[in-house]
Formats: C-alpha cells, sequence, structure tokens
C-alpha cells in the first residue's frame, strides 16, 4: 500500500521562494508533501531576522491545523555598508532596488555581501517550534545580470560561482548555495531524522 504523505505547510505570498523550495522537496525523497499557504502576515520591525520569523509564526499558529513554516531571509553588504539593508532589505529593494543599492557601492571588487534565510517551523506531531539557518556569502556586482531569481538577485555573485550573479544561475544551481536552500535542507534532514526514529520506535 502507497505510504500517505503528512501535508506540511509553507506560509508565504511569495511565489519565487515557493517555487525554489518546492524544487529542492521535488528533487529528494521528502517524507512530507509540501504546500502554499498564502495568509496575510504581520511584518514587524526588529534587530534579527529569528525574531520576525518566530513573531509571524506565533502570529498564525492558532489558524493552521497542520505543521507549517514561515522564512524570513535579508540581503547584508558587510562592505562597505556594514550590513545594511539587512532586515530593512524589503523596503529598501522597494524603495531604491537594485539601481540604488549599485550607487552605494565604490568598490565592486572588494565588496562583502551575504544572504540569510531563518526557516521557523512549527512541528504539529511534537507540538513544537524548531529555528533552521542559511546564509551565503559573496559580493556586489558591477551592474544588473541576469533574468532568473528576483529581489537583489541580479547584483549579488555567490563565492562559489564568481561569474555569475543568482539572477544568470538556474533554480536548482541557486538552490545548491544559497541561503534559502541550506536552510531548508537543514529542515528536510530533521524530517528524515524523526521520520527514522518513528520508524525505529513505532
Ligand atoms: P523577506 O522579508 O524574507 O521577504 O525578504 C526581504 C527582502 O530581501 C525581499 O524583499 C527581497 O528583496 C530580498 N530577498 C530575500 N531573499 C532573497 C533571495 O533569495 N534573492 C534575492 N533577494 C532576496
Amino acid at each position: 500500500m502507497k505510504e500517505e504523505k503528512s501535508l506540511l505547510y509553507f506560509v508565504t505570498g511569495n511565489k519565487n521562494k515557493f517555487s525554489e523550495i518546492s524544487q529542492i522537496f521535488k528533487n529528494r525523497q521528502i517524507p512530507c508533501k509540501l504546500k502554499q499557504l498564502d495568509l496575510d502576515l504581520i511584518e514587524i520591525q526588529a534587530e534579527n531576522l529569528e525574531e520576525i520569523a518566530l513573531f509571524k509564526l506565533n502570529s498564525i499558529k492558532k489558524e493552521i491545523n497542520e505543521s507549517f513554516f514561515v522564512e524570513d531571509a535579508g540581503f547584508f553588504v558587510d562592505d562597505p555598508l556594514n550590513g545594511f539593508p539587512g532586515v530593512y532589505s524589503s523596503y529598501v529593494f522597494k524603495t531604491i532596488g537594485n539601481e540604488g543599492m549599485l550607487s552605494l557601492i565604490k568598490d565592486y571588487e572588494t565588496s562583502k555581501a551575504q544572504f540569510r534565510a531563518i526557516i521557523a517551523l512549527y512541528y504539529k506531531p511534537l507540538d513544537k517550534i524548531l529555528i533552521f539557518q542559511g546564509n551565503v556569502q559573496g559580493k556586489i556586482s558591477n551592474k544588473i545580470r541576469g533574468t532568473h531569481g528576483f529581489g537583489f538577485d541580479p547584483i549579488f555573485i555567490p563565492n562559489e560561482i564568481p561569474g555569475k550573479t543568482f539572477s544568470e544561475l538556474l533554480i536548482d544551481e541557486k538552490n545548491a548555495i544559497s541561503h534559502r536552500g541550506i536552510a531548508i535542507e537543514n529542515l528536510i534532514d530533521f524530517l528524515k531524522k524523526i521520520k527514522k526514529s518513528v520508524e525505529k520506535f513505532p
């Protein structure tokens, strides 16, 4: 008999994020069926991504009767902007965008930037909240390049693939090294370990 997979909701209105994560679930043997749930999430202004993700998760916990997760990400230009825009990434993207960000950088070669992602999971079988994270280091491109992805992807060059921006990578290539890809792999490891221990001690 075919095993019934349990449901796992990814609560997000961002279809790019959902495509990236569902592609990873498709490529791997995951003991869960992933579904997108587009609920209105309250975005608080806080000093770190973890606080924002946990606030989002707790604000909708009562509404969902299954395991679910939310994700919060940010773009941090460590050199020369001391981590700006960080937790203000969404606002900065909407206001000055990639052109504006490029205008703040003088020396692209020596620039240092990173994306960070935090995933907050509510895992119903254990009635527990767990946090998973991922980050990717790189630098800023001297111009907007590429057609894939979203947000700051066209101006970020990851250290792992120095000739290309995230926007010049295919979804699987970005997922293999990205902040979101790493965070979700950590979540998947957890799901697989839990499944194994349940099989050992049914
Ligand atoms: P959010 O609050 O998690 O939606 O992320 C804040 C902002 O960071 C978004 O509006 C995007 O501009 C940017 N961002 C987050 N993740 C990525 C990514 O994977 N690529 C490019 N930009 C991203």
